[in-house]
């Protein structure tokens, strides 16, 4: 009973008006502040995205330029930062590390927390998107025991990241031209994606006041579920599952069987019913990078040959069911020498540029209300506590 709707998982219910980003889930359409994503994949680079998300047009290339020294110049953390780090297990997953460290930010960085004043909302921001390659390279880091890297600022913000997570003192780090490319690209197309479920946690936890680094934690945390972000490391599980190629049809016949809860990782799509236009793009990049590295892995011939099976299946076409990016990004990630436990946090630096953009948008929105859902009740009706004795 009340004036609402049930409204599970929230498929009809718009929570905002927004300028950011716009898709077309039955035609494959994803713009961002007007620009199709694969003219911004084609011509772009993560960092102009960025700016283009958080501010609304394109940069010229004074503005750009600012943009990048601004970014750079927040690339560090704080020293104390570290031992935060080093009080989780060894074994912690990064995501974990990750969320706990970006809501520690909350605590270091108090001038951003003036959310009344807008510079100091913008450099929150900025903040968040300078220090996120950081604080993940260093998760990273730690996790397998070496000493985090400190970011060398005349790089670009992809190479910049890349170095923080694998260079080693006195080794110069040899990166083919395609790996720095590749990354690029995957995170213009994981930068934003409008009202998903970690941009919709950012939003809530932004709609109550809260700091920007505490709502960020939280999208970080919704991010790592594997129906959300946590999609790309549940495939590389899934085709190290499977194993070898010649098993590829076994778990196709799983994934259909309704009896089994075992479903494809990497396939389907909420909003995209009939194709998802960055998983065209990258799905070429994809077969592109496997084929510059030169590289034989036996999981991503069980990958190609899942693909081929399911896009060729009849469950799957009737559902409408194709290959997602993070099928591909998995692979990718993979290929590069990423570790699969670092997957998720890569779509969240990536993410990190919607995220920021969204909070942005949001505090300056007039019509912005706590988030407060209903719900239909389905317990107990009223009854006396019972008597004692
Ligand atoms: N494998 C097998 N069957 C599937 C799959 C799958 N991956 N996805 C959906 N189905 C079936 C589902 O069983 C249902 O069948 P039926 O109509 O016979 O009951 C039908 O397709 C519709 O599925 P749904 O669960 O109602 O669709 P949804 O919109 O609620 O879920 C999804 C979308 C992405 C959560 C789902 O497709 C899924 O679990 N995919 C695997 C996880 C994954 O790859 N997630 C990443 C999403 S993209 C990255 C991001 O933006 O986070």
């Amino acid at each position: 009973t009340g004036n609402f709707t049930y409204d599970p998982g929230f498929t009809a219910t718009a929570s905002c008006r927004s300028a950011i980003t716009y898709i077309d889930g039955d035609n494959g359409v994803l713009l961002y502040r007007g620009y199709p994503i694969e003219q911004l994949a084609k011509h772009s680079n993560f960092l102009e995205v960025s700016y283009l998300l958080m501010h609304g047009e394109l940069p010229d290339a004074k503005q750009f330029s600012d943009f990048e020294h601004e970014v750079t110049h927040h690339t560090m953390i704080h020293e104390a930062l570290k031992s935060f780090l080093q009080g989780f297990r060894h074994d912690a997953h990064p995501m974990a590390m990750l969320a706990g460290v970006i809501s520690s930010l909350s605590g270091f960085y108090h001038d951003g927390l003036d959310i009344e004043d807008p510079a100091q909302r913008r450099l929150a921001a900025i903040r968040l998107l300078a220090k996120m390659p950081t604080i993940a390279a260093a998760a990273y880091r730690y996790s397998i025991g070496w000493p985090m890297r400190y970011p060398r600022n005349n790089l670009e913000y992809v190479d910049r990241f890349l170095h923080m997570m694998f260079e080693v003192p006195s080794e110069p780090l040899e990166l083919p031209p395609v790996a720095a490319k590749a990354l690029d690209l995957l995170f213009i197309l994981h930068a934003d994606h409008e009202q998903n479920a970690s941009t919709s946690t950012v939003r809530l936890v932004g709609s109550t006041g809260a700091n920007p680094y505490a709502c960020v934690a939280a999208g970080i945390t919704a991010l790592w579920g594997p129906a959300h972000g946590g999609a790309n490391e549940a495939v590389l599980k899934m085709l190290e599952e499977i194993g070898r190629p010649e098993d590829v049809a076994k778990a196709v016949a799983r994934a259909k069987d309704k009896d089994d809860s075992f479903r494809l990782m990497g396939f389907g799509h909420r909003v995209y019913k009939n194709f998802d236009p960055r998983a065209t793009i990258i799905r070429e990049t994809c077969h592109q990078v496997l084929k510059d590295l030169n590289v034989d892995d036996p999981l991503l011939e069980v990958a190609m040959r899942l693909e081929e099976a399911a896009l060729k299946d009849e469950y799957f076409v009737q559902r409408k069911l194709y290959p997602n990016v993070d099928f591909y990004s998995g692979i990718i990630y993979k290929a590069l020498g990423i570790p699969t436990e670092m997957f998720t946090v890569m779509f969240a630096i990536a993410r990190t540029a919607g995220w920021v953009s969204h909070w942005l948008e949001q505090q300056n929105d007039p019509e912005n209300k706590i988030g407060r859902p209903r719900q239909i009740y389905t317990g107990a009706d009223s009854r006396d506590y019972p008597a004692k004795g």
